[in-house]
């Protein structure tokens, strides 16, 4: 049974992270949420008996993401103004008191919501996944693409964006899903000649995006004073929706060794994407999943390259800010930092250098 003050740790922990991270709306109502937890007030009776450890599993942002589920489904009225996700604006004044009085007329809902841990699939990501697929793709048609840790395999869509970047431009101007990138440095060699020929991914938690359940699931978890991200995430669901991404429920390592094993068209480059997921598996996981990149790069040809592309926090001892991307390519082997970026995609620095 988890004790009162590791309770309220958690949710004072969170709200000043989302202060810290450009939400004063989230800091405002988790402040309301620490007080109401020392008063013995709604949120208490919500989160009683909550057996994982609160930091760990989230649990702040599990019952935040229950209550925005709530306002996007139209069943918090008063709490709804101050979301930017439904055309509100937030009063930092009262929001506390409206997310409070949301709480207490929900309670049966907001407790049974704390059962979904947060999982998002964050498409700002495939700004520098396609810069990195095109830097290893070359002249490359044909790209078959196989994805580890996709979520819903929002990323598996990267080419039916719109990109707008301060250096570059790319994509059908009339995609839904248009991403906003502050680019340094100079734009990409672009590729708009390059087909992916086929595109699947894997996930230990898959998330159907097709499914409307889980679609709102996946929009609760976006915190709501980041339009910008919201919007983007609907667009690339619509997308989704006539075109499912396909994402297999599996580890990486199991997935990656049947993926890799299958047979490769000629003038076909397969290229294994990841982004923000390397962190979520046990050492042995990712000594298996080097190892298959590996073993398959040492099978690759002229004809039927491999590539790996990466969008992860920098491994130890490669510090710096943001995320990096990184890119090997086999016949070879060649190691390549291409830059660092924002880990949900609003900034990037184009940056490359041989590792
Ligand atoms: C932070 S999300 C990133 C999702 C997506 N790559 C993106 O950038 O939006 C991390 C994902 O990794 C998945 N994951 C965790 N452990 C995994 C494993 N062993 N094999 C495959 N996927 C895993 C999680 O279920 C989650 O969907």
């Amino acid at each position: 049974m988890t004790s009162p003050s590791r309770l309220i740790e958690s949710f004072e922990h969170q709200a000043e992270a989302c202060r810290r991270l450009e939400s004063p709306m989230y800091g405002a109502m988790l402040d309301a949420a620490t007080e109401d937890l020392s008063d013995g007030g709604p949120v208490a009776t919500i989160v009683e008996g909550f057996d994982e450890d609160p930091v760990s599993a989230a649990l702040p942002l599990r019952l935040m993401g229950g209550v925005h589920r709530l306002v996007l489904m139209g069943l918090a009225e008063r709490l709804a103004r101050h979301y930017p996700t439904v055309g509100g604006s937030p009063d930092l004044d009262s929001i506390g008191r409206d997310f409070l009085a949301t709480v207490r007329d929900h309670p049966g809902y907001l407790r049974s919501g704390l059962a979904v841990a947060p999982q998002t699939n964050d498409i700002g990501r495939s700004a520098p996944l396609l810069a990195g697929l095109w830097a290893v793709a070359g002249n490359a048609k044909r790209i078959r693409l196989l994805e580890i840790g996709s979520a819903g395999g929002l990323n598996l869509l990267l080419d039916r964006y719109r990109y707008e970047t301060s250096a570059w431009r790319w994509g059908n101007p009339a995609s839904p899903a248009v991403i906003e990138v502050d680019w340094s440095g100079p734009a990409p060699q672009m590729n708009s000649r390059m087909s992916i020929t086929s595109r699947r991914g894997c996930d230990v938690s898959p998330l159907d995006v097709t499914d409307p359940e889980q679609q709102l699931r996946l929009l609760s978890f976006i915190w709501p004073d980041q339009l910008a991200r919201f919007e983007r995430t609907q667009g690339a669901l619509a997308i989704a929706g006539d075109e499912p991404p396909v994402v297999d429920r599996s580890g990486a390592p199991a997935w990656l060794e049947a993926a890799l094993g299958e047979p490769v068209e000629r003038r076909t480059i397969t290229v294994v994407q990841q982004s923000v997921m390397w962190q979520y598996l046990d050492d042995a996981s990712k000594r298996s999943v080097d190892a298959l990149i590996e073993s398959a790069g040492e099978r690759a040809t002229r004809s039927r390259p491999l590539a790996r592309v990466s969008f992860e926090p920098a491994p130890a001892g490669y510090g710096g800010r943001g995320m990096m991307l990184r890119t090997v390519t086999w016949p070879g082997g060649e190691d390549r930092v291409l830059g660092r970026g924002h880990p949900h995609g609003a900034w990037f620095e184009w940056e490359p250098e041989v590792r």
